[in-house]
């Protein structure tokens, strides 16, 4: 998490006036090769190079930054290159994460730094010829490979020495999601990783932390004033969490099927929302001290029960007017398919600020709509004072942390209805990212690549961290693998089933609309 504190006003006089806090610009990140194993795949060309170029942009990279492609599918350098000419070309068309016109001598630079190596990921060769590559540099090693070969590549950059750190250059392993597919195996893959590699050497990427207003979600709560003092039992009576994707599993069966909802969402990115929710503010944004504090709420939760989780699958319906598939007619899917596309639950966080504060989190695919947001439900004020107005009820008060689509916070609140009566109107107002901040195109990689390279782990989860998840879902999953707990259906483009709206009317709660 780069130069944390830097103030970037945006247009008012207020904010221009403050302009005296803006920090340096952040500094170019020392010379590195980046090896990305599996760097034929999805991940590199739609996010890593996008997200790389845009760093040229920023001229954040080193004269003598480079990239090598391993990758054991037949291909070179030149039809490499020019393949990411095409992707590179198309997201400019369509304005997909980069600027609406290419920076050519950035994208030449660019492009010229990449070379492509063929190996397998299993054969000490590749590792000698990307030796011969590394030589006494930097290098960062990003493993954009399925996750049975993080173990077997982490072991073979140690045995050819490639993990092996110098006084003058650093290795650092940069590991995709999923991080195991259950306490047991990420204990077995963290035991396996660290028994060749130092802690500080291993970056577990969490996307969701990329994301700028994920970030925000700390600078909120502790450069202000105002909301910490509310932040706590006293005040708040609940926190919704949604992550609601209007997409279906797409060309993933295969890959779902064995994985489903609550694995792929909420060990990882759902935890990590609750945490930047609910730490303590830690002493610095030193990584340790961040991630000391998210270790100690995620250790706070409890672990789930049955009966406080909803699982669903989506069935045929239509989204926007267009007709969608059932999940069990999708490809790769088994027709009596018991995976679950939907999850929802309630979570308790067993500390002095959050006890007796349920936090409820939903998420889903083929939802109504594609939303990610963190609902802040306040207790309601005393009523005594409107018993005798035509006022029925007041409005409760809701801060909601709009992650995605829209990036920004709401605030919802009673104010009086202009007239000659006391009649109260629910109102909102709303700050809006886009009207304070111009922010750049981003991949939402661009921080995270940059931070490795200059090593400030604080957006990267910690060994604990990533099994502090695990360990709140395992009861869930044990009691799913025991053939336990109702699958319930839901039309594609509704909110999730009904059971999910009943699992909050229990607690004489309700969910916020979706659409
Ligand atoms: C990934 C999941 O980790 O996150 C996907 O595997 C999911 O299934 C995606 O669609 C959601 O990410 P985002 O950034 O679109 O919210």
């Amino acid at each position: 998490m780069t130069a944390p504190l830097e103030f970037d006003g945006g247009g008012t006089e207020q904010a221009e006036a403050e302009e005296h806090d803006v920090a340096p610009a952040p500094a170019q990140s020392p010379p590195c090769v980046l090896v990305i194993f599996g760097g034929g795949g999805d991940l590199t060309k739609r996010l890593l190079i996008p997200a790389l170029y845009n760093l040229a942009c920023a001229r954040l990279l080193n004269e003598r930054f480079s990239v090598v492609v391993v990758d054991w599918a037949d291909n070179s350098t030149e039809n490499l290159r020019a393949q990411f000419d095409d992707t590179m070309r198309q997201f400019v068309t369509q304005r997909r994460a980069v600027a609406s016109q290419l920076q050519e001598e950035e994208w030449a630079w660019l492009r010229s730094r990449i070379t492509f190596l063929r190996g397998s990921f299993e054969d000490p060769d590749t590792y000698k010829a990307l030796d011969a590559v590394c030589g006494q540099m930097n290098c960062v090693f990003y493993l954009a490979v399925a996750a049975r070969f993080f173990a077997p590549i982490v072991l073979q950059l140690d045995a050819s020495g490639l993990s092996r750190e110098t006084e003058w250059s650093y290795r650092r392993v940069v590991v995709e999601k999923p991080f195991g597919s259950d306490i047991s195996s990420a204990r077995a893959l963290n035991t396996q990783l660290r028994s060749v590699l130092d802690e500080s050497q291993i970056y577990r990427i969490d996307h969701y932390l990329g994301k700028e207003t994920v970030q925000n979600i700390l600078a909120l709560r502790f450069s202000n004033g105002f909301f910490e003092p509310l932040w706590n039992r006293q005040n708040i009576d609940h926190v919704q969490i949604t992550a609601a994707e209007t997409v279906g599993v797409e060309k993933r069966g295969r890959f779902y099927e064995n994985t489903g909802a609550l694995r792929d969402m909420v060990p990882n990115h759902i935890m990590q929302l609750l945490a930047m929710v609910a730490m303590e503010a830690p002493t610095s944004f030193d990584a340790d001290a961040v991630r000391d504090e998210k270790s100690k709420v995620l250790a706070a939760v409890h672990q789930l029960s049955a009966q406080d989780l909803v699982r669903g699958q989506y069935t045929a319906g239509s989204i926007a007017g267009r007709a969608m598939k059932g999940y069990r007619e999708e490809p790769d899917v088994a027709p009596d398919s018991h995976t679950e596309t939907f999850a929802a639950m309630k979570l308790s966080i067993d500390n002095w600020r959050w006890a007796g504060v349920p936090f409820f989190v939903r998420t889903g695919k083929r939802l109504a709509t594609r939303k990610t947001e963190i609902a802040v439900h306040f207790k309601q004020a005393p009523y005594a004072l409107f018993r005798d107005t035509p006022v029925e009820k007041l409005t409760p008060n809701i801060m909601v942390l709009q992650i995605q689509p829209s990036e920004g916070v709401t605030m919802q609140f009673s104010a009086k209805v202009p007239g000659p009566t006391v009649k109260l109107g629910g109102v909102r107002m709303k700050f809006d990212y886009n009207d304070w901040f111009q922010e750049g195109p981003s991949t939402g990689y661009e921080t995270l690549i940059y931070d490795c390279l200059i090593g400030d782990a604080t957006l990267f989860q910690r060994a604990d961290n990533v099994e502090a998840g695990w360990k709140v879902v395992q009861p869930a999953l044990d009691a799913w693998g025991a053939g336990e707990g109702e699958l319930c259906f839901y039309p594609a483009g509704k909110a999730g089933p009904d059971a999910a709206d009943e699992l909050l009317a229990r607690r004489k709660r309700h969910w916020l609309r979706l659409i």
